[in-house]
């Protein structure tokens, strides 16, 4: 059994933790950064276990795990409870939480505040947030704070409607400019790492060039410092079509799907439990109890 606290200091990486420096080692080393998002505890577990560097309690949450179609619905306190379960579970990672749509956009004191939240509260290692522009500021407070920040730009989900639906974002020279601009902004504010989604291939590679802190892509080619893909998406737990840059790398709702109807089937025709699965009690216990039972009738 670990001894060590759940939930440590900023600034006081728990033993066994990936240091958040070693991100930048391998950026230099040219080594990918594995990122993969989880929600729960044992999702978390299985993430470290399969060696993620990062672990992101994304806002996909509100779509992957609790049933809506955007991720904007996501509250502060759906976000904690998700990602105190993942720190539970992932001991190596580090462990991003996704500030939800509305924790950091009115102000960068509420920003900070719900910073701090996740990780006193939750465990966090660090915080991720969506943007540049106006949330340049709110990522300078929060790393002001003492907590790393992952930025986020290209197709941002939380702002999907205002960037004219769920698409590929840098496709011209102008916006392909523009997110070069964000990119750089962002590393002065002082994040240590960026996520990149679903921006043209070419214009990754050169934003990865160009920064010195890791570029992490989904959806942004090959070329980026490491890639990220959202559990439900990489173990093929929805049915349905997946947007264009999820590879799945196995089709578990058919396995899980079968395993339910399965136990179904048995339960109805009373093949379980068997008695592998059921207690005994001495012979003689049983006859005391069935006596007692028939003198108290
Ligand atoms: O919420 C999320 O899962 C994300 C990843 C897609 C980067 O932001």
């Amino acid at each position: 059994m670990s001894t060590r606290p759940r939930i440590p200091a900023p600034g006081t990486p728990a033993p066994g933790k990936l240091p958040i420096t070693e991100l930048a080692e391998l950026k230099l080393r040219r080594q990918p950064i594995v990122m993969v998002t989880a929600y729960d505890a044992p999702s978390g577990r299985l993430a470290d276990e399969a060696g993620a560097d990062i672990v992101l309690v994304g806002d996909s949450a509100a779509m992957t795990v609790l049933g809506h179609d955007s991720t904007v619905p996501a509250t502060m306190d759906e976000m904690i409870v998700l990602t105190r379960a993942v720190t539970r579970g992932a001991r190596r990672p580090l462990v991003v939480a996704d500030m939800p749509f509305g924790s950091f956009q009115v102000s960068d004191e509420r920003a900070i505040e719900n910073a701090i939240r996740f990780v006193k509260e939750a465990g966090a290692d660090a915080v991720k947030i969506e943007g540049a522009g106006s949330m340049l500021t709110r990522a300078a407070g929060i790393v002001a704070a003492g907590i790393p920040v992952m930025g986020h730009i290209g197709l941002t989900p939380q702002s999907a409607t205002a960037l004219g639906g769920f698409k590929a974002q840098g496709r011209t020279a102008e916006q392909a400019r523009r997110l070069l601009a964000d990119a750089r902004a962002l590393e002065v504010a002082g994040c240590f790492t960026l996520v990149l989604e679903a921006v043209p291939a070419p214009v990754a590679a050169r934003i990865t060039e160009v920064l010195s802190i890791p570029t992490i892509g989904i959806g942004a080619g090959v070329q980026t410092d490491g890639q990220v893909l959202v559990w439900h998406d990489l173990l093929g737990l929805y049915s349905g079509s997946s947007p264009r840059f999820v590879k799945r790398y196995a089709e578990l709702a058919p396995v899980i799907r079968d395993a339910v109807a399965a136990f179904a089937d048995d339960v109805r025709a009373r093949r379980f439990p068997e008695n592998v699965h059921t207690y005994s009690m001495p012979d003689e216990e049983l006859a005391a109890f069935e006596t007692e039972m028939v003198e108290n009738l």
